[in-house]
This record gives structure tokens, C-alpha cells and sequence, in this order.
């Protein structure tokens, strides 16, 4: 046997030997930048080449607003950066952010061990932060379509134009169990109940898949762990205060799926279970989600979520140690980055922190970035930008509207509606772009008007019938009219700001345009664009039809194909639909009369 060849076999030999203990060997360079290696081995290398700052860095989520210049982050040797919902760069095209991203990318690999940056953004419903990028429906509306394949090619293309921009990573999905409509987030939930969110779990699949260093993956966040759809009363970042077992039973099931399915990511919830925040929950991070369920990925907090363990602003060693020591990996600690920095490192140093807790989360947040191939590839993969907004995209995207409607009422087969017959459509979500796409759309809280390119509900209705007027109060609806189509419901919220402790009905506005078309006898059909169920038993007697099309997004025509029967609607509701306000929470199950119960949607019969 030549020397060469059992040269060659005694390397291989070697080679296949290397384990996660195994010391790098010599070789061209440190051990690891071979993308050979097995991850673990890299993973190793570089924390043994790591000094306290550099992991203390790598664990730190900055805003990019955050950083004075890219030079932070090689300065702080910042691990990640994110933008917030309303953190866009101007202008707001795909290549301005692609153009972002790698120049904080670069200034990440100029730190001394060249690690690569991670960037997070809420790509909640494509990739909403970019101008020009497809907008799916909201999850509840995902939820009503009962179809996970559907869901995971929705997670594809939201990957592939999240790729385009460079980002790598996306706080999403909100595996969250809504059992209080008040709730201001029951539109990012898929549902009330544990097995929808288990199901549409496959989003990950699409979003990460099969592989995190694939091009156009991304890694994925299963989020707000634990509970934050369980809050008393509705509130968002409230209490949840229920038994452990209907914690179990209820809100944790999604988180299960998504760690069997390898999500790289988990976002702690700001809520509380109990009285004791989860951001500081060592019980049901560290015990449950990291040791019963296995989760080896990374454990990312909230937008200062440290900081509200105490409820004041601003954190504090007591907050920082708490949430350390309770299993965060990265904190995302928006602009005071430098002193939760330099409080960890006082921390470290003072025992009240262990350097293993340090180390894990280290190793955490390395091995995604390996996995990610960051290290290989750690620039923008611009071949993506051309899926951003592309028709296969939108047609995707037109399908999930079809299959997300839920038809609730079909008086005397008002609908489907006559493609010759003389339509008045009224209401003020008609021709609204950013009312039927809601919050988390070019901005945090969403806002009405042209906000993004796309198909609004009207144009749709417009494109199937030549005989349609549009007046958005109703004025001018006579008896010539064969039928009137108004489309109301809610104005875009975020979060808290969509909370709703009080009334839950239709707004002023709408009921005046209502009360128009009531007046002129005219059938009505109400297409209800809302994020939730709105209290509208008062009103939906007078009504012919009734389609809730919770937030369409981008593709408003797929609503208009099921309301001309284009598309035979498949939608069922995702959440019980209240007869009162009063009655939330209100959820299957419960043995209470609803207006319209969980699993409900109508379809057209054959002969119409
Ligand atoms: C927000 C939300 C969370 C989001 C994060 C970053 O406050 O709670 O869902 O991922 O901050 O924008």
C-alpha cells in the first residue's frame, strides 16, 4: 500500500474520529473555520477561543437603531441585531435591506474570531416589513383554513423573501392558544384551541427546511412561551392564572410540536403564569421547555422583556440574574445594551451568575449560526430578491384568502353573487389596503390607507363585475340595486393597543353606513374584516350574508372569488363567536350558547 494512500486512510481515520471532545487539530486555520467539522467540534473550537466579552456579546440582541454605526457591533461584538416592526430602512426596498444587512454583516465579521451576526425581524405574515413583499392572511384566518400544507408553503415563500433581504432569522410563528377574543394578539393566534397551532406548526417546516444552511431557510421562533393566550381577562402581557395541568394541556402542545419539528428559536412571553413572570420562569424554561421537551435551540427574550420582570423601567442586576439564570440564551435589549453588558460581566464575576450558564447559551446561539452556515455564508443571498412580491408568491398568497373565509350566513342564497346583477358595495374596509392587511405591516401597529401594494377587497369585486358602485358611507344606495356588499369591521392594532376590555362591537362609522343600506331595504351582505370576532348579534339579524374575512393581507381578489362563488368557501371559524362581550372568555367546550360555534362555516349547495 502506497504512503500516500495510507496517509490518505489514516486522516480519514482520524477524520472520522473527531468528536466534540477531540482537540482541533493543526491545521490551515483555527478548527472552527473548517466547515468539514462536525458542528459540535466548531461549536468547541470557538468557545475556547472566546473571552468573557465576546461571549457576553454574542448573547446580546441589539435594535438596529440600537447602534450609532455598524462599528458597534464589532465594538460591543453584538451577536444579533433586529428590527422592531417599525424599524425599516429608508428607502424601504428589498435591496436597501439587503444592502443593511450586509453592512452590519461585515462589520460583525470584522470582530477578532469573525463571528457572523444573526437578524431578527416579525415576518408574522410574509415578510411585512418590506414595502413591495407579499402580505398572507394574519394566522386566525390561517387558522379558518384548516390546512397545514397550505401553511407550510406559506412558510416557504415567506422564507424565500425574508433570504432575499438577508435577514436569517424570523419571530415567528405565534404559537399561541388566544381563550380571550379581548385579546389584542387573538389575530396572530391560529386558534382557541391547543391542536390548530399543534397543526399549523408546519409553517417551521417552511420557514427552516430540511435543512437551516439550505438556501432560503431561515431560522424560525415559536412564540410567546408559555401561556400568552391565556391571560385573565384578555390583557396582553397579563396573568395567566391557571393549574399547571391546563397549562400542559392547553398552551404548551404547540411548543411540543415545534421542538419535535426542530425550531431554532423560542421567545419567552412577557406574561406571567401564576404571579411570576416568564422572562424570569426558571421552572418552565430551564425544568420544562429546555429539559423535558429537549430544546437545544436558542431561548431569545421579548423587546426588553428583562426589564419588565419588576414591572419599572429599566432592569436591574436582581432582573439580569433572574433572567440569565431562568434559561434566556439572548436577550433582545434593544439600545441599553452596553450596560446589560457590563451587569452580566459584574454579574459573572460576583459568582451570581455561573460562566456554565454563559457557556451554554453560548453554545446555544453558536450552533445555530454553524447550522445556519453563517460562517460559510454570511452575506445576502440576493438570488432571493426576485421572489419578494412574485406572482407565484401572490397566488399563494390569493389561495390562502379563498380558503381562510369563513361563510357564516347565506339568507335565500344571497350569495354567491350575480356577475351581472347591480352591486353597491359600501363600508369603510372596502378599498382599504391596510385595513385588511392589519398591524405588523410596513410599520408595528399597521395603518389604514395604500399602504402596500396589492388587491384591495373592491378592486377584487370590481374585476368579477361590471355593474359595481362604490360609495364608502353607502350614500346613493337605492332600490335599483340588487344587492349591497359593506365591508366593515376593524381598523389595524398591535398588541396591547389591541386590547379590548370593553365593547367589542362594530365601530360608529359602520354602523351609520349599516343603518343606510338597512334603510333602503336593499339585501345586505356583510363582509366583516376584523382580527377577531366582533359582538354584532344586534346587527347580524339584518343582514342577508355574512363572510368574516379576518385579515386578508395583500391578495383582497380572493375574497371577492368566494363572494361570486369562484371559490366554494371551506373556511371554519378557528374561535367561538360570542352572542355578548360579556361572555368572553368564551371557548368550544364550555357548554355556553354561542352566536356561531368553533368549527362553523357554511358552504354554497350545488345549484345555485
Ligand atoms: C414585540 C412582540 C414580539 C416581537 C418582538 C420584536 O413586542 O411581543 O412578538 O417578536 O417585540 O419585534
Amino acid at each position: 500500500m502506497g504512503l500516500g494512500r495510507g496517509l490518505a486512510i489514516g486522516t480519514l481515520a482520524v477524520g472520522l474520529l473527531v468528536t466534540s471532545e477531540t482537540p482541533a487539530l493543526a491545521g490551515n486555520g483555527p478548527a472552527y473555520k473548517d466547515s468539514w467539522r462536525p458542528v459540535k467540534v466548531r461549536v468547541a473550537d470557538l468557545l475556547g477561543r472566546m473571552s468573557l466579552d465576546d461571549k457576553l456579546g454574542q448573547m446580546m440582541q441589539a435594535e438596529r437603531l440600537g447602534v450609532k454605526s455598524p462599528a458597534d457591533v464589532t465594538t460591543g461584538r453584538l451577536g444579533s441585531l433586529l428590527s422592531g416592526g417599525s424599524s425599516q430602512p429608508t428607502p424601504n426596498t428589498p435591496v436597501t435591506w439587503a444592502d443593511m444587512y450586509d453592512g452590519f454583516q461585515k462589520a460583525a465579521l470584522a470582530t477578532p474570531l469573525g463571528i457572523p451576526l444573526v437578524y431578527g425581524v416579525d415576518a408574522v405574515h410574509g415578510h411585512n416589513g418590506v414595502y413591495g413583499a407579499t402580505v398572507f392572511p394574519h394566522n386566525i384566518g390561517l387558522g379558518a383554513s384548516r390546512d397545514p400544507r397550505l401553511v407550510q408553503k406559506i412558510g416557504r415563500a415567506t422564507a424565500e423573501e425574508v433570504s432575499g433581504t438577508g435577514i436569517d432569522w424570523d419571530f415567528a410563528p405565534c404559537l399561541c392558544v388566544a381563550r380571550n377574543d379581548r385579546w389584542g394578539r387573538t389575530y396572530e393566534s391560529f386558534g382557541e384551541v391547543p391542536q390548530l397551532a399543534t397543526e399549523m406548526s408546519t409553517v417551521i417546516t417552511g420557514l427552516q427546511g430540511t435543512r437551516l444552511d439550505q438556501p432560503g431557510s431561515v431560522m424560525a421562533t415559536a412564540k410567546h412561551y408559555v401561556g400568552d393566550g391565556g391571560t385573565t381577562g384578555g390583557v396582553n402581557e397579563g396573568n395567566t392564572e391557571i393549574s399547571e395541568q391546563e397549562l400542559r394541556a392547553v398552551h404548551l402542545p404547540p411548543f411540543k410540536a415545534a421542538v419535535d419539528r426542530g425550531v431554532g428559536s423560542v421567545m419567552i412571553s412577557y406574561s406571567s403564569w401564576n404571579g411570576v413572570k416568564m422572562h424570569a420562569g426558571s421552572y418552565l424554561i430551564n425544568d420544562v421547555l429546555k429539559k423535558e421537551l429537549g430544546f437545544k435551540g436558542i431561548v431569545v427574550s421579548d423587546y426588553n422583556g428583562v426589564d419588565k420582570i419588576d414591572g419599572k423601567t429599566g432592569f436591574t442586576p436582581e432582573e439580569v440574574e433572574a433572567s440569565i439564570n431562568a434559561g434566556i440564551d439572548m436577550v433582545m435589549v434593544p439600545y441599553n445594551w452596553q450596560t446589560f453588558i457590563d451587569t452580566l460581566r459584574t454579574l459573572v464575576q460576583q459568582g451570581r451568575v455561573p460562566l456554565s450558564r454563559i457557556d451554554d447559551a453560548n453554545r446555544r446561539i453558536l450552533t445555530k449560526k454553524f447550522e445556519l452556515g453563517l460562517f460559510e455564508h454570511p452575506l445576502t443571498d440576493r438570488r432571493f430578491l426576485k421572489t419578494i412580491g412574485s406572482k407565484d408568491h401572490r397566488d399563494l398568497a390569493l389561495q390562502a384568502v379563498r380558503e381562510s373565509q369563513v361563510l357564516l350566513k347565506n339568507d335565500h342564497h344571497v350569495l354567491p353573487l350575480l356577475k351581472h346583477g347591480k352591486i353597491f358595495v359600501a363600508g369603510k374596509n372596502a378599498d382599504d389596503m391596510g385595513n385588511q392587511s392589519g398591524g405588523w405591516t410596513v410599520g408595528w401597529q399597521g395603518t389604514s390607507g395604500p399602504v402596500i401594494p396589492g388587491t384591495t377587497i373592491l378592486q377584487g369585486i370590481r374585476s368579477s363585475s361590471s355593474k359595481v358602485t362604490y360609495a364608502k358611507d353607502g350614500t346613493g344606495i337605492d332600490q335599483s340595486y340588487d344587492v349591497a356588499v359593506a365591508v366593515v369591521g376593524e381598523t389595524p392594532y398591535a398588541e396591547t393597543k389591541g386590547d379590548r376590555p370593553q365593547g367589542m362591537g362594530l365601530d360608529d362609522t359602520d354602523l351609520a353606513t349599516l343603518q343606510k343600506l338597512k334603510d333602503s331595504g336593499v339585501p345586505t351582505v356583510v363582509v366583516l374584516v376584523s382580527g377577531r370576532p366582533l359582538d354584532i348579534a344586534a346587527q347580524v339579524g339584518d343582514w342577508a350574508g355574512l363572510v368574516e374575512s379576518w385579515l386578508p393581507g395583500s391578495e383582497g381578489a380572493g375574497v371577492a372569488d368566494v363572494l361570486f362563488g369562484d371559490y366554494n368557501p371551506t373556511g371554519k371559524l378557528p374561535v367561538t363567536w360570542m352572542r355578548s362581550a360579556g361572555q368572553q372568555p368564551i371557548n368550544v367546550g364550555d357548554g355556553r350558547p354561542a352566536l356561531f360555534p368553533f368549527g362553523y362555516g357554511l358552504h354554497y349547495s350545488r345549484h345555485w
